[in-house]
């Protein structure tokens, strides 16, 4: 029986999948690619309505969902569970899962059974994860078992502790250079598409005018072949540290703000709930049971 539910076939209507050759086609054509995070069914949901291309389930997810300092304590059961609810609500859509710390990091094998583990238990058709030349063992052995890998470089943020914080990468002709050698490596390797993050705008114009496969860029400038934000970010979901490069979009925390503080308000003065928000009992049920009951 499909477990498909209504609202995520309508979403579906009129949209075909989203495939990694349409965000090839979508590069010689000279389209611009559209990703956003979701970590939930409802978010996914809207995403996939409004047409974006493709959906990042993001390890983003223990800062803007979890409440944890950066990415690192999220683990392999953290993503499956909340890549499940996504794939529950986008049906075109690319779906693509973030492979979190130490999932990748130990062996080829590891990188390889986690990496199908989006696909065959979360409904992924793609993985994501960061790093470059050292990371060619493993997305070599990922791609060779037939799972589509985009590659992230530039912040990395499981590499927080290693760069020193949050900063921009790329921004010395060593590091440019490094960030390009890394770039085409990942071509070369197989990866369908390459999230570059807080790169020099006029490096990461460079990187996808020398590449074939699309780049995602996010902090990196209007050169890239696509774009993409957290969206707890461009909603203004998520207050406690907003980058640079986030354009917001909404103030969702403010609104939830203003909905639980008129909630509170309604309660306390019993304007909630009305009587359009309550269940009756035929008068002649209740009278019976007065009857009864005090009989
Ligand atoms: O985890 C995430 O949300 C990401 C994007 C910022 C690209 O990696």
């Amino acid at each position: 029986m499909s477990t498909t539910t209504y609202d995520a076939q309508a979403s579906s209507r009129g949209r075909k999948k989203v495939t990694v050759l349409d965000l090839r086609n979508k590069k010689q054509h000279n389209e611009i690619i559209s990703m956003l995070t979701a970590y939930d069914y409802p978010t996914a949901l809207a995403i996939d309505q409004a047409g974006i291309d493709v959906i990042l389930v993001g390890d983003s997810l223990g800062m803007v969902v979890l409440g944890y300092a950066n990415t690192l304590p999220v683990t392999m059961e953290d993503m499956l569970h909340h890549c499940k609810a996504v794939a529950r609500g986008a049906q075109t859509a690319l779906l693509v899962g973030d492979m979190p710390f130490m999932s990748y990091q130990t062996s080829s094998m590891e990188a390889v059974r986690n990496a199908g583990r989006f696909l065959q238990e979360a409904g992924m058709d793609a993985i994501k994860l960061e790093g470059g030349s050292e990371r060619r063992e493993a997305i070599q052995a990922i791609i060779e078992a037939g799972i589509p890998v985009m590659g992230h470089l530039g912040l990395t943020p499981q590499s927080v502790n290693q760069f020193g914080g949050f900063r921009p990468q790329g921004r010395t002709a060593q590091a440019a250079r490094r960030l390009l050698q890394d770039a085409l490596l990942l071509q070369e390797l197989g990866c369908f598409s390459l999230v570059l993050e807080s790169v020099p705008a006029r490096l990461s114009s460079y990187i996808s005018e020398r590449l074939d496969i699309p780049t995602i860029g996010i902090g990196a400038g209007a050169g890239c072949d696509g774009q993409v934000l957290v969206s707890h970010d461009l909603l203004g979901l998520f207050e406690r540290f907003t980058p640079r490069f986030v354009k917001k979009y909404a103030d969702l925390h403010g609104e939830m703000l203003r909905a639980f503080q008129a909630y509170m308000q309604d309660v306390e003065t019993l304007a909630f709930p009305a009587e359009e928000h309550t269940v009756e009992m035929p008068e002649n049920e209740w009278q019976a049971f007065l009857a009864e009951t005090s009989a």
